[in-house]
């Protein structure tokens, strides 16, 4: 099976090798892809970006976190990511007193470098095709559920084999093209991450919700940390003997700048997309998901607003979280727009109904029937599950609730009930710093009058039909559940704690609770009638597409129908190549790709929360005190645009020149492209990222850290 999807994928790049810069390239397999890039003007070889053999940049790269990529940029292990990747390390070092998220945090030395609890980063060491290895056992007629096994088996014999080799090694297997292909992939993990500086928010977070997914850009997003080993290299938890980490690479900084029309590179980790769905798919996220999903963030985000204008306190207190929810909630926008623009619907319905002419009692025929089919059975499920998600787990007591009540451990076998104390303290002090009672209040009233109004009678839990007739209304029950909750006090719920005689009561008290009651009621519905179907829905999708991905690549290659295939993204590390370029996102309108300091100033205003800047900036303004850091016309560049077709999980990702020497790092996509997760228009898809020259500029003028520019090695 393996051969022949290699086959396929090899005839179909021959074909049409020179096509839009859409793609997100597997580098192991780079070489494909090399004559290509090199036609557009990079100059290293396939090598250079990943090998086994010899450094190459992917040791360079790293995935920062849980969901975001960085790069090194010292020999000394310093480390490159953006504002918004190192955001909650920064608010967590922050108070009332320390604001580092307003004024932003320097080390002034390697002592001054502050740890965090639970980051940690990866460099991929290797990766490889395991196909054939990960489906022995299984033989074509076996039941879907023996193939799964076979996988669950193989992948874990192969996993505990390779990570023997070595130090602070995990690794992972993951399916390619629904799982006609398997790839290994072996990361050495980091665990002591220090934060080394990060500018202020009215830099770091320039243009902040306002200016989000948006280009014209001037957001100074980055900030930096350093990955600490021991005395051998190796990875280590956190402790004061251990050294900065030594790599094996890292990236030169190219201060010559960059033209519309440059050759781009990035290098990360991009999260997720679904280029080849079904039509029906896609229908289902523009008309229905995307929209209800949008409408509800929008009540949460004027709730939090409301109150983050009235208090400075509060605003600190949600900054992050009303960020997490309104990003998405913005990109959806842009998505649903991109994907009515191009018509993704009506395209995919023409190529389905060719496709399905051509497979007619072939190998692929009735999946294009039988994806629909399923699609239109999985719809209400996936409705309800989206509701869950964007309301019921949108409720922070009911949230915390539940992770406080899981500090309780029952022996099954003794029936004892112990408590970890140090855990519950921890989660604690983590929320109550965090949470305003009214905020969540109010939520969970609007959150759950939608609920009523759009989940069909049939599908709502029988716990929810009861509260809301037992009250009269959502709000009602949000001030009854408020009021009783004991989780609704901090100094209770301490009280609580200490005071506890037996565990077994104290867990019974809190499953009382209505915040733990609501919480625990709503998810045994979800896991007893919603969870079910859509996994086993799922499940037979993935299978249906499974053939069809296949399908589609026999058809297009023997059809000669002109379409790129890559695997879609998976977190996994991947190469996008493009150019510099700008864009016209509406009539009579032209962008250009480059954005300077001039712009900031332009938007700069004491009164708007998003565009004050520090004063600091305005003196270097008026004085044009920019040091080396300028472009040809004598500004301080800022933002650029270019043709990468990246996503989430992205964010960090060094930009790369064509000689491979650093020159941006990656932070958004222009929101009218952002529907490229499942479709790319190479006319109007533009990702965002911050020029390196700004990053410069900033850590030497404003921050006045130039020890680490001493770090680094800059070219010209
Ligand atoms: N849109 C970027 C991304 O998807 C940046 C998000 C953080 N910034 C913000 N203002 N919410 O992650
Ligand atoms: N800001 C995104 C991230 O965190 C990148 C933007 C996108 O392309 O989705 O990865």
């Amino acid at each position: 099976m393996k051969k022949t999807l290699t086959i396929i994928l090899l005839t179909i790049m021959a074909g049409f090798s020179a096509r839009a810069d859409e793609g997100m390239w597997l580098p192991s397999l780079i070489a494909q892809r090399i004559a290509d890039m090199q036609e557009k003007g990079f100059k290293l070889d396939a090598e250079d970006i990943y090998s086994i053999n010899q450094a190459s940049l992917k040791d360079a790269v790293v995935l920062f976190g849980r969901g975001c990529t960085g790069e090194l940029i010292s020999p000394e292990g310093l480390l490159l990511t953006n504002h918004h990747c190192g955001y909650s390390q920064i608010q967590q070092h922050s108070s009332v007193e320390n604001d580092y998220l307003r004024d932003g945090f320097w080390a002034m030395n390697r002592e001054e470098e502050l740890p965090n609890k639970g980051l940690s980063v990866s460099f991929l060491e290797r990766m490889e095709d395991v196909t054939d290895r990960i489906l022995k056992g299984y033989e074509p007629g076996m039941s879907e559920d023996e193939r799964v096994a076979a996988v669950k088996a193989n992948s874990k014999a192969l996993i505990d084999e390779v990570i023997k080799e070595g130090k602070g090694l995990r690794a992972t297997v993951e399916a390619l093209y629904y799982g006609n292909q398997y790839f290994l992939f072996l990361y050495r993990q980091y665990d002591d991450v220090r934060l080394v500086g990060a500018p202020p928010s009215s830099i770091g977070k320039f243009g902040g919700d306002t200016d989000n997914w948006m280009w014209p850009r001037h957001t100074g997003d980055f900030s930096m940390f350093r990955i600490y080993a021991d005395k051998d290299n190796n990875p280590a938890p956190y402790s004061k003997d251990n050294v900065p980490y030594k790599p094996k690479k890292y990236f030169r900084i190219s201060t010559a700048g960059v033209q519309e029309g440059d050759f781009t590179f990035i290098y990360g980790f991009p999260g997720r997309t679904r280029e080849y769905i079904h039509s029906e798919g896609v229908r289902y996220i523009e008309e229905i998901g995307d929209p209800h999903k949008i409408h509800l963030r929008t009540l949460r985000l004027d709730i939090m607003s409301k109150y983050q204008s009235q208090s400075q306190k509060v605003r600190i207190q949600y900054s992050s979280k009303h960020a997490d929810v309104a990003n998405a909630w913005k990109k959806w926008q842009g998505e649903v727009k991109g994907i009515r623009k191009m018509k993704t619907v009506q395209t995919k319905q023409e190529f389905e109904a060719a496709f399905d002419k051509w497979a007619t009692d072939g190998e692929f025929d009735g999946v294009i029937a039988k994806i629909y089919g399923l699609y239109k059975e999985l719809e209400p499920y996936q409705f309800a599950a989206e509701y869950y998600s964007e309301t019921v787990r949108a409720i922070e007591i009911a949230n915390f609730a539940s992770s406080l009540y899981a500090t309780y451990k029952v022996n099954k076998e003794t029936g004892e009930v112990t408590f970890d104390q140090k855990k519950a303290a921890d989660l604690v002090e983590a929320f109550y710093k965090d949470w305003y009672l009214p905020i969540d209040k109010e939520c969970f009233a609007a959150l759950m009058t939608e609920f009523d109004k759009n989940i069909p009678a049939e599908f709502k839990c029988e716990y929810f039909t009861k509260q809301i007739k037992k009250y009269g209304s959502a709000e009602k029950w949000a001030e009854a559940l408020f009021n009783k909750s004991i989780f609704a006090d901090q100094a209770k719920v301490e009280k609580f704690l200490k005071a506890q005689k037996s565990f077994a009561k104290s867990r019974k008290t809190l499953l009382d609770d209505p915040a733990t009651e609501f919480a625990a009621e709503f998810a045994k519905w979800y896991a007893s009638d919603i969870y079910p179907a859509t996994s086993r829905i799922n499940q037979e999708l993935q299978l249906a597409y499974r053939d069809y991905m296949r399908g589609q690549m026999v058809y297009c290659r023997t059809q000669r129908v002109p379409k790129v295939f890559y695997p879609d993204a998976n977190l996994t590390l991947r190469v996008a190549y493009g150019h510099i370029k700008g864009y016209q996102p509406a009539d009579a309108t032209y962008y250009l790709p480059s954005s300077t300091i001039k712009g900031i100033m332009e938007k700069d205003n004491p009164e708007i929360f998003d565009y004050n800047i520090p004063q600091r900036l305005r003196d270097i303004y008026a004085e044009k005190d920019y040091g080396n850091w300028t472009d040809s016309t004598g500004e301080v560049p800022v933002c650029f645009i270019a043709t990468n077709h990246t996503t989430g999980g992205n964010s960090g990702s060094p930009v790369i020149n064509a000689d491979g020497d650093l020159i941006g790092l990656n932070f958004d996509r222009v929101w009218e492209g952002t529907m490229s997760d499942i479709v790319f228009d190479p006319e109007i898809c533009r990702n965002i990222s911050l020029d390196v020259r700004y990053v410069l500029f900033i850590i030497d003028k404003v921050a006045d850290a130039d020890h680490l520019i001493a770090e680094m090695t800059l070219v010209n």
